[in-house]
């Protein structure tokens, strides 16, 4: 699978088996953690099974069961650092989707206090995301969350703001907020929109607003859906960090 495919085929998954991950995925997914805390000063882990074969209590609420594999994504206080974390985070989940498993972006529904997690000095942990395999048929309740948290879906065109339709951006452009639109955020908000002021002009992403926090985590995670869609598209660049910050 590639990364484009993993766009298409990643959704949060709130069920899973009690397979574990085999060695080779655990390992990758550890030597990637170790490329994305050298390179962005984050503290990103990785936790897999404890005695009973399951890494983490998620809320009964949002999941059928228990993954065999967590990472705690830890960063510091900081818009800019949770965007970051948004960013490696998902660098992160997409590695796993082609690596054959599951995850979810997790801020609340989980058990806290029995969370295995470092925190160094004015460290939190912002998000867990379990890891494992989704069961072949999901269940019923979790097929029902998923479909009635998606459905608020914004419109793709709502992602966009130029001096045309994003039917009239160029393709490479409708490419990205196609990739953005398909990417997880905090309960379904996709509070980014990306903006260009005339066709040939650098794109921008902004928040529309600001109400939780997790905002930034969700730009964070829309700036590298789009940069992988720009560079499937042979458009190279990379985003300035920061919101309204332009993709060069
Ligand atoms: C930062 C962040 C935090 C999230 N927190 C939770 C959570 O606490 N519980 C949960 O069940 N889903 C959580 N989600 C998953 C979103 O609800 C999900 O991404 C959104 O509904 C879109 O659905 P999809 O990922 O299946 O496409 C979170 C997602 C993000 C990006």
């Amino acid at each position: 699978m590639d990364i484009i495919q993993a766009i298409e085929k990643r959704i949060s998954c709130r069920a899973f088996t009690e397979k574990s991950l085999d060695q080779g995925q655990f390992d990758a997914l550890v030597q990637e953690i170790e490329r994305i805390n050298a390179e962005s000063g984050l503290h990103f882990q990785l936790y897999g099974p404890r005695a009973d074969g399951t890494a983490i209590n998620m809320s009964a609420k949002m999941f059928a069961n228990n993954p065999p594999c967590y990472a705690a994504l830890v960063a510091r206080k900081d818009p800019l650092e949770e965007e970051k974390l948004g960013y490696y985070g998902e660098r992160l989940v997409l590695l796993a989707e082609m690596l054959g498993l599951s995850t979810c972006w997790v801020a609340s529904t989980y058990d806290q206090a029995t969370t295995r997690v470092e925190l160094g000095d004015g460290e939190a942990l912002h998000d867990v995301v379990p890891i494992g395999f989704a069961p072949e048929k999901i269940p019923l309740k979790q097929r029902t969350i998923r479909a009635s948290i998606r459905g608020r879906s914004k419109k793709l065109e709502d992602l966009y703001r130029g001096p045309v339709p994003l039917a009239g951006a160029p393709e490479w452009v409708q490419a990205c907020v196609d990739a953005v639109w398909k990417g997880p955020s905090a309960i379904n908000e996709q509070p980014v929109v990306f903006v260009q002021d005339d066709v040939d002009g650098p794109v921008r992403a902004e928040l529309v607003r600001v109400k939780t926090g997790m905002e930034y985590t969700d730009l964070g995670i829309a700036k590298y859906h789009f940069e992988v869609a720009a560079h499937e598209c042979g458009v190279p660049g990379s985003w300035q960090w920061g919101a309204g910050a332009a993709f060069q």
